[in-house]
């Protein structure tokens, strides 16, 4: 009986061996692992992503609770990832806490990759594209005025710029997608997406998406955030109401109108699924929570880094003074004509070099097994594009982490961005974005010098432990009126 049960062992054992050879042979070659847990509580995450590649090389695998992310830090491996393998990263992961909310499976941001999520973008970017060609930049500077006109009246006293920034651009989403400008409205919604944002920063939301069965107890934050989802909804929901009953077929206002025809024109097509009204409602969503935080965020940066070099904005100054001439009066420089400010347009550029506002951009998923820099990866593997870190590659940028936009004056020594993303998810509003930074920073510097609030300048550290999106520590500007300015 004995020898029989050994012979079976014996036989199991080899046949184990086999199999694990075969395993051997296929055995995919995956990224390098980071040892350790928690490094998404690491304080200045980006960069603290950014020193483990000192070891591990551009792209290394982490841990998280009970899955594996893989995070690229350079651009030759994003660029492959995003744009020449596109189809294959351009998935978006399920994460837990997604599924708590409304209408998830019609977003747009979060949404996963799908021939109806393309046609989704593609509507939602045509509705943008024409929502500003009739209107986004006399807006823009018309709201850019009345900003620095209240401004003004402080007198040069020391303002939180962050707040009115953050007003700013949320009143110029409002007005391209209802069509309307109307102050409560756009506070109403403002103080909507600050409350969606803080909440579903909070750690407890978070951590859900790294052990997702804590969802099953009572969490504080998970009221809060149902709250603030709700208060949303009605909000929308209700310009939705105002719309439909209100439009004339054929004809469009604004970008709702438009979203509206669209997905009636693509009822029609057969297939996979179509288009409705819950779209609609989150693509105006996504540009209220897309559009508003990252655009007012890059303009108080640069605020920030302007205080901190007082001699970049006095050439600045020169620049716009030069262009618009001693008689300056309220009128700006046609967006179109930007080539005519180059050290602004440089100036942008390295702010978004520097605090690309969405600095991690929003985690990739791989909706096929593929490969990275000659790793292989495989499907449903959720990916980190490190924007931050790739910006501040010291083999692509001479002394990196210092702010000179002097650097971009010669475009040809200089590769372009990465802060909004590319590949299919790029982000969605990059040309509204770079025309409000242009029209609002040539206002604000043809009317005023910016100057440090007290002694001590603010800090260019950002918040330690921010999730989405760069912030800084909050802090105040003195906006003194330049005797050159308009209306002096
Ligand atoms: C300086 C300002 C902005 C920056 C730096 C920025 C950056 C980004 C980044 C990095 C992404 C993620 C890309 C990825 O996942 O690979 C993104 C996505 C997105 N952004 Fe922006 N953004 C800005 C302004 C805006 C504005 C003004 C809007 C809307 C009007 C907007 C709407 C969106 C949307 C809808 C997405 C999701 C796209 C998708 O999943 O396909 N963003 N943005
Ligand atoms: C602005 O600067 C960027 C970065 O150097 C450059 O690629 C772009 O061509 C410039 N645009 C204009 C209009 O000068």
């Amino acid at each position: 009986m004995l020898p029989l049960g050994l012979l079976l062992l014996l036989v199991l054992l080899t046949g184990a061996r086999l199999l694990w050879g075969q395993w051997g042979l296929r055995s995919p070659r995956l990224p390098p692992l980071a040892p350790g847990f928690l490094h998404l509580r690491q304080p200045g995450l980006p960069i603290y992503l950014l020193t483990l590649t000192q070891k591990l090389g551009p792209i290394y695998r982490l841990r998280l609770g009970l899955q594996d992310v893989v995070v690229l830090n350079s651009r030759r491996s994003i660029e492959e990832a995003m744009v020449k393998k596109r189809e294959d990263f351009a998935g978006r992961p399920q994460n837990p806490s997604y599924r708590m909310m409304p209408h998830i499976s019609e977003d747009l941001a979060l949404g996963d990759y799908s021939p109806l999520w393309k046609a989704h973008k593609k509507l939602t970017r045509s509705a943008l594209l024409l929502s500003m060609r009739n209107s986004a930049e006399v807006l823009v500077e018309q709201l850019a005025q009345e900003f620095c006109e209240r401004m003004r009246a402080q007198a040069g006293a020391p303002v939180d710029i962050q707040e009115g920034f953050s007003l700013l651009t949320c009143s110029i989403i409002c007005y391209l997608t209802f069509g309307v400008k109307e102050d409560s409205l756009s506070h109403a919604f403002h103080s909507s997406v600050q409350d969606l944002m803080k909440t579903w920063d909070h750690w407890s939301i978070q951590i859900v998406d790294i052990f997702p069965f804590l969802r099953f107890f009572p969490i504080p934050g998970f009221r809060r955030l149902k709250q603030a989802m709700e208060n949303r909804e009605r909000l929308v929901e209700r310009q939705l109401r105002k719309h439909k009953k209100s439009m004339v077929a054929g004809q469009w206002r604004d970008l709702m109108d438009y979203m509206l025809q669209g997905i009636g024109e693509r009822r029609e097509e057969r297939g996979l699924g179509h288009l409705h009204e819950g779209h609609v409602h989150m693509s105006v969503v996504d540009l209220f929570i897309g559009g508003t935080e990252t655009t007012s965020l890059t303009l108080s940066w640069t605020v920030l880094f302007l205080l901190h070099h007082p001699e970049i904005q006095q050439r600045l100054q020169e620049e716009v003074d030069g262009e618009l001439g001693p008689s300056a009066s309220g009128s700006g420089i046609p967006y179109k004509d930007r080539a005519r400010l180059p050290l602004l347009n440089a100036t942008i550029a390295e702010v978004l070099r520097l605090r690309p506002v969405v600095p991690l951009a929003l985690p990739h998923c791989a909706t096929r097994s593929s490969s990275i820099l000659g790793y292989d990866i495989p499907k449903g593997t959720v990916i980190i594009p490190n924007l931050q870190g790739a910006h501040l590659d010291a083999s692509v940028w001479e002394q990196p982490h210092e702010f000179r936009p002097d650097r971009f004056l010669d475009p040809d020594a200089s590769p372009n961005s990465l802060a909004f993303g590319c590949g299919p998810r790029v982000c969605l509003g990059e040309s509204l974005a770079r025309l409000e930074l242009f029209v609002v920073l040539v206002k604000l510097l043809q009317a005023f010098t910016l100057l440090p609030a007290e002694g001590t300048l603010p800090s260019l550290q950002p918040q330690p432990h921010c999730c989405t999106n760069l912030k800084m520590e909050p802090f105040q500007v003195r906006l003194q009126p330049r005797v050159r300015g308009p209306q002096a």
